[in-house]
């Protein structure tokens, strides 16, 4: 029997329970799913960052944790965590980012607000084809290079940026702290796809949000602290910046009195781009159960020296 102790929130283990069963029986794995294991039993912990569970040290046989968040820098720091631990990579989870981020690219290329709100006169303005519309990607990892692959499919001339160097058919690939100027210049639309880690706090701030076009707009469903917000809120009101979205940020929920709210310039979504979708992570978590078990490499290990 392998034990499998969950870990989050009440409301997940009502939408989570269910599929995780499934998964497992499908992969053939004989698990006791519970959220109470005693931590000594414990072989696997399926792990929202926000669960009650943050000291690790009583799960002396624990074989790996198995993230729900994609975003583990609530957990990569925690020394108690010594044991694997994997971020959640789910087909259903990227499907939403594309959706998302291919949606709100092509609100700013087609204009879509201005249309709305000159729809009482009949000014045709009309706007320029994708292939004519620059967009830039930070941040090619599962996200970013699959929203990446969408828009170059709808025809944007499309950059991305990463650490490491790599070629994907159809991108334009930059790489490292050298590559962030060539990967800005010109952008005309920013998506942030970063994770936050030490050395991606503050990727957009004075000195890079100068290399974009002027008007350029942002679209930041990665980490708040991938931005300065103090240069943002200048570069929105010098017009650097035309316009940003934004749906993650330093604190969450927003507090009420910031500045973001009422900017007539920027666009707040309350953390909603993409979420972990029960059925398809199910089936992943069990993979990674299954693996384990049969001694192969756990998939989407994370690095604790990178923080993703
Ligand atoms: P991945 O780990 O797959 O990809 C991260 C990408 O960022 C990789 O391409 C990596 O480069 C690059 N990167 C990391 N550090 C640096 C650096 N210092 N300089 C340049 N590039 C860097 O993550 P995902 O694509 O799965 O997710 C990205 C982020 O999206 C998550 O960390 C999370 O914060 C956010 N997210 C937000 C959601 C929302 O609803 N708003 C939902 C889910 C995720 P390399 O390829 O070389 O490793
Ligand atoms: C995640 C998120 O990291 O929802 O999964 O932001």
């Amino acid at each position: 029997m392998i034990n499998v102790q969950f870990a989050a929130r009440p409301e997940r283990w009502a939408t989570q329970e269910a599929p995780l069963r499934a998964a497992f029986a499908q992969a053939g794995l004989n698990a006791d799913l519970r959220p109470d294991h005693d931590p000594a039993d414990v072989d696997y912990v399926v792990y929202a960052p926000n669960s009650d569970l943050q000291d690790f040290t009583p799960y002396t046989r624990c074989k790996a944790v198995l993230s729900l968040w994609a975003g583990v820098e609530k957990i990569v720091g925690n020394q108690t965590l010594t044991m694997p631990l994997c971020r959640m990579v789910d087909p259903g989870l990227t499907a939403g980012m594309v959706e998302w981020v291919t949606g709100h690219v092509l609100r700013y290329h087609l204009d879509i607000d201005n249309t709305i709100h000159t729809q009482d006169r009949w000014e045709p303005k009309v706007p320029p084809l994708a292939e004519e519309r620059p967009v830039t990607v930070l941040g090619l990892g599962a996200l970013g290079q699959a929203c990446a692959q969408m828009l170059a499919t709808l025809g944007f001339p499309v950059t991305g940026w990463s650490r490491s160097e790599k070629s994907i058919d159809g991108i334009t690939c930059h790489h490292g702290e050298a590559g962030l100027r060539a990967a800005l210049t010109g952008a005309e639309i920013v998506v942030l796809l970063l994770p936050d880690t030490p050395a991606t706090e503050n990727t957009l701030n004075d000195e890079t949000l100068a290399l974009l076009p002027k008007g350029a707009r942002l679209i930041n469903p990665g980490r708040g602290p991938l931005i300065d917000d103090n240069a943002l809120l200048a570069a929105l009101d010098s017009g650097q910046v035309g316009h940003a979205t934004l749906d993650v940020f330093r604190v969450e929920p927003l507090p009420l009195d910031h500045p973001y709210w009422a900017h007539p310039n920027v666009t707040v979504t309350p953390h909603i781009a993409a979420e972990t979708r029960a059925i398809t992570a199910a089936r992943v978590i069990a993979e990674n159960i299954r693996r384990g078990e049969a001694g192969e490499p756990l998939l989407h290990l994370v690095d604790r020296s990178l923080g993703y």
